[in-house]
């Protein structure tokens, strides 16, 4: 049955450029779109930029140019950043653009006479000099818990704590620096609780969101859905309501509308037919991929606004984890922050794209790219084992058999076998399970690497009576090499299609791999990728940290460290003997019995050590886990009640809720001495 099937991507925000944690959702839906059009379904994939709210609003206003430049210009460099690493957007369009302007009245005006839009009037922080009011990011004050200078209006950066922007003492707005102040307006709330039946009904059918996403649902829903404030007073980057002039839709409820825009332009300009793919009874599929961060937009708002304003709800949402480099939250200064652009000027994207594969799952995992790591898996799997079977058989044919293939396979059961595998393959990737397709494709790579170490070409060509053996070990080796990379094709679409002209029989399809090529001409075999240098990823991480254009202040600077009265002194070579070294907490637990300690497993770079810990006055477990901390690494074990304790941890601050861990992002490696 050929199915009919929408694809999105979340929008990026037309603010800034695009980074390797961006191309993680990029590359995952990517993959899923081509192989669905392998299979021969009809297939439409869109996105846009996402280009409301303040902070464009201000960065124009700061860089002075129109909006309209600023966004034509981001819009161009996504489009770009996305050709580039092979993503095939049948559509990349904008969230300012008329059709969502009209979608988004449209679902607005119908919501409002459903009854579903609620006015109420708010009191927020307003900054008088700039004469508006103030998201929470655009706010700074001291933080109401640690005292720490400079935080953000939600929440702190040293302490982590989250309050409202009321509650921060000395408070100033990031746009003037003026002290804001209080002032009450109207705004607009979407009712989400009217919907929660049909959300819970929605939830019920399963198959909507994967399982972690589902047992989040039932989290919100037991927290009780609350009103979403959909409306943002003026001057704001955005689209008025219809019927309240100086009042905007907020952002984030035209983004979404953006999927559709996004696909009603294509529709119009290829001729479908879009009410077709939107009426609530439609029978094509819609699926949004997007980043577990925004989970809640898209699985709660979204389908509950398309299903008051009279349109079909998502087939599926799915959500990708966070990218970490080499374990890390990427880095600004250890240039793990890496642009799309900055990796495509040293790397082809082809190496990320299969690394991502390789590493995928269909769960909301985090995926690491670990740099060691990863350039071994590429060399070992793409140039190692894949490409490797082509120039091990290819140069035969084309030097010593004028670039024919040979009229049969001497081992059809081996291609055979090669071809029986799609089914298998197929639900790996319809499952989003890449990692285990991509196990079980490198598994054929072996196979075929084997079957030519056996036949041994390189040999056999040296005796002249067995030339025709040559030709038909080479041919078949070439036929499972074509096979192998027809499954790897919506993974590497680039060098797919270099092989596609190798060949010269058209274009690789799911199916189409069933029939090996046989006695006809091929094209001169050209080097399809090279192995990774180790340089290259160096380049990357020093043009990374040069992209640093604003030092970031480490977050220690921050707060003044108030001492108790000094003890007994010691000498310096008494100091010298305490080994001092970072530790990333990888677990903390509570410890049954004891009502101040808690359990921490740190990694002390490669080692990691059991310490018990008087902090539970401080830290919920969860709270601890990925930070930094320094220990005292030389410390004698010593046996505890609950345990042997292998060191101490130190943590500053005057006790009680107030005792410091380093933020997992302060700039330290597990390991490092401190001097
Ligand atoms: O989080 C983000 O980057 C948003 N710009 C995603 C929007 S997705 C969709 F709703 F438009
Ligand atoms: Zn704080």
């Amino acid at each position: 049955m050929k199915r009919q099937i929408l694809v999105t991507n979340a929008l990026p925000y037309a603010n800034g450029p695009l980074h390797l944690g961006h191309m993680l959702g990029y590359i995952q839906a990517d993959v899923w779109v081509r192989f669905q059009r392998m299979r021969g379904h009809e297939v439409y994939y869109v996105c846009a930029d996402d280009t409301h709210g303040t902070p464009i609003m201000l960065r124009a206003q700061r860089e002075g140019i129109a909006l309209e430049q600023l966004i034509a210009s981001m819009q161009v460099e996504h489009a770009r950043d996305f050709a580039d690493f092979g993503i095939g957007f049948d559509n990349y369009y904008s969230t300012h653009t008329p059709e969502n302007r009209q979608f988004a009245e449209l679902i607005y005006t119908r919501l409002r006479d459903g009854g579903h839009i609620e006015r109420r009037e708010v009191e927020q922080l307003y900054d008088p000099e700039a004469g508006m009011f103030l998201p929470d990011r655009f706010i700074k004050g001291t933080c109401p818990r640690c005292g720490a200078e400079d935080q953000y209006g939600d929440s702190c950066e040293v302490c982590g704590a989250t309050y409202a922007p009321t509650e921060l003492i000395d408070p100033r707005s990031a746009v003037s620096g003026a002290v804001p102040v209080l002032r009450r307006s109207e705004h607009y709330f979407f009712k989400l609780g009217d919907f929660e039946r049909f959300l819970r009904n929605w939830l019920k059918e399963g198959e909507h969101v994967q399982p972690e996403i589902a047992n989040k649902l039932r989290e919100w829903f037991e927290a009780g859905l609350r009103d979403w404030d959909i409306s943002r007073d003026a001057p704001y980057f955005g689209f008025e309501i219809p019927d309240a002039p100086g009042k905007y839709f907020y952002v984030w409820l035209d983004a979404p509308i953006g999927y559709m825009a996004s696909f009603k332009n294509l529709c119009e300009r290829i001729g479908l037919d879009f009410d077709a793919w939107w009426r609530p009874d439609t029978a094509t599929e819609l699926y949004h991929f997007i980043g577990k961060d925004i989970a809640y937009f898209h699985t709660l708002f979204w389908p509950a606004m398309l299903h008051g304003a009279g349109f079909r709800t998502p087939t599926a949402i799915w959500c990708n984890g966070f990218l970490t480099v080499d374990g890390q939250k990427m880095s600004k200064s250890r240039g793990t922050f890496i642009k799309a652009r900055t990796w495509l000027e040293h790397l082809a994207p082809d190496y990320l794209r299969y690394y991502f594969a390789a590493k995928l799952g269909a769960g909301v995992d985090d995926l690491d790219l670990n740099l060691e790591d990863f350039v071994n898996r590429v060399n070992a799997d793409l140039v190692g084992k894949v490409v490797n079977i082509a120039s091990r058989t290819a140069s035969f044919i084309n030097k010593r058999f004028d670039n024919r293939l040979a009229d049969e396979l001497p081992d059809m059961g081996l291609y055979r076998a090669f071809a029986d595998s799609r089914d298998q393959i197929a639900q790996l990737y319809e499952r989003r399970e890449y990692a285990q397709a991509m196990r079980l494709i490198m598994g054929l790579a072996d196979r075929a690497n084997q079957y030519i170490d056996e036949n041994k070409p390189w040999v056999l060509i040296k005796d002249p009576e067995r030339l025709a053996e040559v030709q038909a070990v080479c041919t078949q080796g070439l036929n499972l090499f074509r096979v192998i990379i027809g499954y790897l094709k919506p993974v590497l679409p680039r060098i797919a299609e270099k092989v596609e002209t190798f060949f010269g029989v058209g274009e690789l399809s799911w199916d189409g791999v069933t029939e090996p090529v046989l006695g006809r001409k091929v094209e001169k075999f050209k080097p399809l990728l090279t192995r990774v240098d180790p340089d290259r990823i160096k380049a990357i991480i020093e043009a990374s940290k040069e992209d640093l254009q604003t030092a970031t202040v480490a977050a220690h600077e921050a707060a003044p460290l108030v001492a108790d009265p000094i003890a007994e002194q010691i000498d310096f070579d008494a100091f010298a003997k305490v080994d001092l070294r970072v530790a990333r907490i990888l677990k903390a637990e509570e410890v049954e019995g004891a009502d101040k300690l808690l359990r921490l497993i740190l990694d002390l770079g490669g080692e990691t050590r059991q310490v018990f810990a008087g902090i539970k006055s401080a830290y919920a477990p969860q709270q601890l886990e990925g930070r930094l901390t320094v220990m005292v690494a030389n410390l004698a074990p010593r046996k505890m009640r609950f345990g042997v304790s292998e060191g101490m941890v130190l943590a500053a601050g005057p006790g009680g809720k107030d005792i410091f861990i380093l933020e997992p992002d302060a700039g330290a490696e597990p390991g490092m001495r401190v001097k």
